[in-house]
């Protein structure tokens, strides 16, 4: 069995960045005759780390799995859960951090784009940031992970997890499997529309620059219209010169399921017009499964907590495991009896 594990932050509204990039693929890994090999959470712990509304965390949580059902994953084919619901989580993360060090998580690039952003730097943000990348280390080591499929902006972090992973088993002995990334060749870092040089993401102060998975089909049409290309008219790839054009087609051939070099060689003669309204008409068609289940969904929390529930209790019992091991390997002492 391969075993696939990812997971999303309820930081806020899912974004085309985040179907395309990776939710997407979740779904197609699901296995209905092996539902543990694919495993997928709500990261609540890591929304924590920027800040955020205590009283909205656990609707924004609730909301987030949701629109992960909808989006395709079956409970029967695949393991849901929420990250804080299973406490080998945080364990874990303590004991990683005394296998971190202080200088490799200081070179994450996340890190220093986040700390840099606020006016006292890095001084004043929390700990949690810049722990962040190990207690994504432990989300993936609990459960034996062989591939986590993620977008491009994870790929420093996922090496981190490998040194971890790697560096502990040199220490304490054989423990934990050394994961892989796996990326998808088109859509692992989809641009945001108004500032096609930065990425899509959901904490980003762009309304009209990222499209979100519930959008209406009309809001999705107006952003993706006004969407910045520049100054030229020929329709070709080129991410240096043309960010804009190229974020374009590269969502249409995602979109639609195209080498983006067939996408290119299509609207090489169209004007950037024509091209939007392909790329429209695309997106519309590609998230419209995912907005009819979520209006059912929605109708029906209950099932979403039974979902998560169920979860919760199928991740303990591995994530259990791979922990009592960890306590033997790092030298804990059993708890003892009274
Ligand atoms: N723009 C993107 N293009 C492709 N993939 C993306 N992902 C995020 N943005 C893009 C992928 O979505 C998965 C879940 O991401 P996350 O919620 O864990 O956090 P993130 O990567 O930090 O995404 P955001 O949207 O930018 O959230 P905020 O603003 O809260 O940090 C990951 O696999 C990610 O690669």
């Amino acid at each position: 069995m391969v075993r696939v594990f990812s997971g999303i932050k309820p930081t806020g509204a899912m974004h085309l960045g985040n179907y395309l990039g990776a939710v997407r693929r979740w779904v197609a890994s699901q296995d209905r005759s092996s539902p543990d090999s694919a495993i997928y959470c709500v990261v609540d712990l890591h929304a924590m780390t920027m800040p955020y509304e205590a009283r909205s965390l656990g609707e924004a949580t609730r909301d987030l799995a949701t629109l992960l059902l909808a989006a395709g994953l079956e409970p029967d084919a695949t393991l849901l859960f929420v990250q804080s619901h299973v406490p080998e989580h945080t364990e874990l993360t303590w004991i990683l951090n005394c296998v971190a060090s202080f200088g490799e998580l200081r070179r994450m690039t996340q890190f220093k784009d986040r700390s840099q952003a606020g006016e006292a730097g890095a001084e004043s943000v929390g700990a949690g940031l810049f722990d962040y990348p190990v207690l994504m280390a432990a989300d993936i080591l609990l459960y034996e992970t062989d591939q986590v499929p993620i977008g491009d902006d994870q790929r420093q972090h996922l090496e981190l997890t490998r040194d971890l992973a790697a560096r502990f088993n040199h220490r304490f002995g054989d423990t934990f499997v050394i994961p892989e990334g796996t990326f998808p060749p088109i859509g692992a870092r989809v641009m945001d529309l108004q500032h096609p040089t930065s990425k899509m993401s959901k904490s980003a102060d762009s309304p009209q620059g990222t499209v979100l998975v519930l959008d209406d089909p009309k809001v999705i049409t107006k952003k993706i219209k006004s969407a910045v290309t520049d100054s030229e008219t020929e329709v070709r790839l080129d991410r240096a010169a043309k960010p804009g054009v190229s974020n374009l087609l590269e969502l249409l051939a995602a979109a639609s399921d195209r080498p983006i070099a067939t996408v290119e060689a299509e609207f090489a003669t169209s004007g950037y017009g024509t091209l939007k309204t392909a790329v429209a008409e695309a997106i519309v068609e590609v998230l419209r499964p995912l907005q009819e289940r979520h209006a059912t969904l929605v109708a029906d929390p209950g099932e979403v907590d039974r979902v998560l529930a169920e979860g919760a209790e199928r991740a303990r019992a591995i994530a259990g495991g791979v922990m009592e091991r960890v306590r033997a390997a790092t030298g804990q002492l059993a708890p003892l009896r009274a």
